[in-house]
């Protein structure tokens, strides 16, 4: 039998579903396992999951009924096999995402003065697209378009992509299963309130027992050291806790003698704690320290590297005494100032200069003792 990949993945059985923080949070976050038994699928500490999801039928059903388009009419698949269009649009099609070219496409149709005018200006398409989907060309007389049949409907469109989720296990800590910690991408626009594919599909659409298609994306660029003594630095608000969760669960499996030192945040200690009833534990038999930076439990925001940069004699001696760091969660402002505090730690407390900061960190990097996982 073919081999369990991207191309073919592999339907996973939920384990369970359950709240990560708690309600009324404002980054509900949600933790799933799967079983991977009898999959030959492997994993390693470090590595991402590809979960391949299901639209929301409710938004499936709304889109069919304002295109006017039978549910039940047979239309081509993306693999060349037929199915229904409402399965077609549940399972196999991208419905929720604008971009230039499905918009050309959906206006070729529905020949709208508003889209030709919005397709021919670079800032008003960004605007345009942020924070709709096809139901709202579907239902705004302006934009709306008359297809054919629904095989021209989904003729412009393309393939629903799976999303990746950083490993939340380690294989030794949980043979033959893998877990994830999900935010769930909530927000309202157009008066609507709105989900990630993705995340909702899997906060909100999927319990123990179903099947869930997931593949291993391999993330070489993200391995705890070889050596089990090297003292660890974890930097991961957020979702950006998940693989070290990963990591604290691998360290124990290997009785690793290192240090681990995690740097966590979150809005409110009220609701937004995560794994607190594991970390707990490991934090007083002193396998793991905690550094955590609650944003909004104060007038004024404390973020990680605000800890850090207190912490900063400390974090200057652990990385000259080997420690590697990593750091996972947003790409657009925490990974960059972590970074900048990163670097004001070794010019500050390792009394070198901008550029030999800068040396030393890309030392640290080409040495695999600084890794990121951002998104
Ligand atoms: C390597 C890697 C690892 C990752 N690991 C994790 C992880 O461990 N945990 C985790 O939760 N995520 C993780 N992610 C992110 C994850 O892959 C998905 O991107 C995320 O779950 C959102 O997917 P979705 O399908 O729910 O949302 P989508 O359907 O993809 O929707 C997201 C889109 O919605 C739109 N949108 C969002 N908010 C608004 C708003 N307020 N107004 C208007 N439009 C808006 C934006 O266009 C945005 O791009 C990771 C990503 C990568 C690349
Ligand atoms: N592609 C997508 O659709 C998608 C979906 C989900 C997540 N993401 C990305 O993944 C990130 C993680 O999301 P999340 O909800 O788990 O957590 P998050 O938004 O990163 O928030 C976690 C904590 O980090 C704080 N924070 C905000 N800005 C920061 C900064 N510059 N430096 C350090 N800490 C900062 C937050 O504080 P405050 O909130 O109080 O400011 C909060 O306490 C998101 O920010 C987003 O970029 C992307």
């Amino acid at each position: 039998m073919e081999p369990y990949s991207m191309k073919n993945p592999y339907p996973a059985t939920v384990l369970g579903v359950r709240a990560v923080t708690k309600p009324g949070s404002a980054k509900e976050t949600i933790h799933v396992d799967y079983s991977l038994e009898g999959s030959g699928l492997t994993y390693v500490t470090g590595d991402a999951l590809g979960v391949i999801p299901c639209n929301d039928p409710a938004l499936v059903e709304a889109l069919i009924t304002a295109l006017g388009l039978n549910a039940e009419e047979a239309v081509p698949m993306p693999d060349g096999s037929t199915a229904s269009l409402k399965e077609a649009l549940t399972t196999a099609y991208d419905i929720t995402s604008l971009k230039k070219g499905n918009l050309t496409k959906w206006n070729a149709v529905a020949g709208s003065e508003k889209l030709t005018a919005i397709l021919n200006d670079k800032d008003a398409l960004k605007d345009f697209v942020w924070g709709r989907d096809m139901l709202d060309l579907a239902t705004d007389a302006e934009t709306a378009a008359k297809f054919e049949n629904a095989s021209a409907f989904v003729g412009i469109l393309g393939k629903l992509t799976p999303r990746l989720y950083s490993i939340a296990s380690s294989p030794d800590a949980v043979p033959g299963q893998v877990s994830l910690c999900v935010g769930a991408v909530r927000y309202t626009a157009q008066n609507r309130t709105r989900g990630g594919v993705c995340s909702t599909f899997m906060a909100d659409r999927i319990k123990p027992g179903d099947k869930v298609k997931v593949f291993v994306h391999s993330n070489k660029n993200f391995r705890l050291p070889e050596d089990g003594n090297t003292p660890i630095i974890m930097v991961g608000p957020g979702t950006g806790i998940a693989p070290f969760r990963a990591f604290w669960q691998q360290r124990v499996a290997d009785n690793a003698p290192g240090a681990n030192w995690l740097f966590f945040g979150n809005p409110y200690k009220a609701t937004d704690g995560c794994y607190e009833d594991e970390i707990a534990p490991l934090v007083e038999s002193g396998k793991l320290r905690l550094s955590v930076a609650w944003s909004r439990d104060q007038a004024h925001k404390i973020y990680v590297q605000n800890l850090m940069e207190q912490a900063g004699e400390e974090i200057w001696q652990w990385l000259e005494n080997g420690a590697a760091v990593y750091m996972c969660g947003d790409a657009n402002r925490m990974a960059k100032d972590v970074e900048k505090t990163l670097l004001s730690i070794i010019s500050t407390h390792g009394k070198r200069s901008e550029d030999e900061a800068a040396a030393y960190l890309k030392d640290m990097k080409a040495a695999k003792r600084y890794q990121k996982d951002v998104y």
